[in-house]
């Protein structure tokens, strides 16, 4: 099998002690779940504007609620996949591992990753707009089921939301300061199935390399980070993670 890492990135990664990586949807795709913008992803077949902002939300609860009401569906029964899987043995091979992900659905603990910063928030979690209370999954879906139209409502008569991060609205403050301060400390950074569009996700990459950080990309496509990064391994992360792990572990075990 032809060695992914050129020598130099072995001799990064195998000194490494602080390692961040960052995942998008593009993880999860070897699981069954769209990702957005590729070219049969979520944002090809309805407008963002259309289901994932509060406007839309106060305006259509019923469409939006069963929106996201079916995603759940779908994610509830995917599995994480070969990369997921890598990614949590990987996090025992370093003194410090954290993932940063931008995605919703949860698959990255379902692996069994325990250092795991939600930076768009959980599709499975869901709390009352008013008095924002939280409602455990079987809790919300006995509600949502008894609403005669899918219009979710606290016991305090405010409307239930997913507890998502939406377009316009503020990544949750504490999330967003741990990721920062792990991108800023990682002695070595990974950024994984995203394109790199939304910020401040994207800019954690850069600031990681402004820290000193060798940063390799994992992508079957090329990104607008691409060029800023040390080294890019062009496939799904399905495939190349595990390879990686398989790379690494032979290498710091001796
Ligand atoms: N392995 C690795 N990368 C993959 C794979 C795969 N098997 N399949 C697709 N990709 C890559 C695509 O090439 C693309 O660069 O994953 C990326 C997915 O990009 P997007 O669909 O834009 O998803 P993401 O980057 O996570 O979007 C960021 O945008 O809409 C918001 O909140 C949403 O969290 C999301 C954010």
């Amino acid at each position: 099998m032809k060695e992914l890492l050129t020598s130099i990135a072995k001799e990064r990664i195998y000194s490494s002690r602080k390692v961040a990586i960052l995942t998008g949807a593009g993880i999860s795709a070897e699981s069954g779940i769209p990702t957005f913008r590729d070219k049969d992803g979520l944002w090809t077949k309805i407008s963002p504007e259309e289901m994932a902002n509060f406007d839309a939300f106060y305006k259509n609860t019923q469409i939006v609620s069963e929106w996201y009401q079916k995603r759940r569906e779908i994610i509830e029964h995917t599995l994480p996949n070969a990369g997921h899987f890598a990614l949590r043995e990987l996090e025992h091979l370093f003194p410090s591992f954290h993932i940063i992900t931008q995605n919703i659905d949860g698959l990255h603990q379902k692996a069994g990753s325990e250092k795991v910063i939600e930076l768009h928030g959980n599709i499975m979690r869901n709390y009352c707009i008013d008095c924002k209370k939280y409602y455990e999954l079987d809790e919300f879906e006995s509600i949502y089921e008894h609403t005669e139209n899918h219009i979710p409502k606290c016991n305090c008569g405010g409307l239930i939301r997913p507890d998502v991060v939406w377009f316009g609205e503020q990544l949750p403050r504490k999330a967003l300061e741990k990721a920062f301060q792990t991108a800023e400390e990682a002695d070595l950074f990974f950024t994984i199935g995203t394109s790199a569009y939304v910020r401040p996700a994207a800019d954690l990459p850069i600031i990681a390399l402004q820290n000193g950080a060798y940063v390799i990309e994992i992508n079957p496509s090329k990104t607008g980070l691409t060029n800023f990064t040390h080294l890019h391994l062009q496939g799904k992360s399905g495939e190349i993670l595990p390879k990686l792990l398989e790379e690494i572990s032979l290498n710091l075990k001796q």
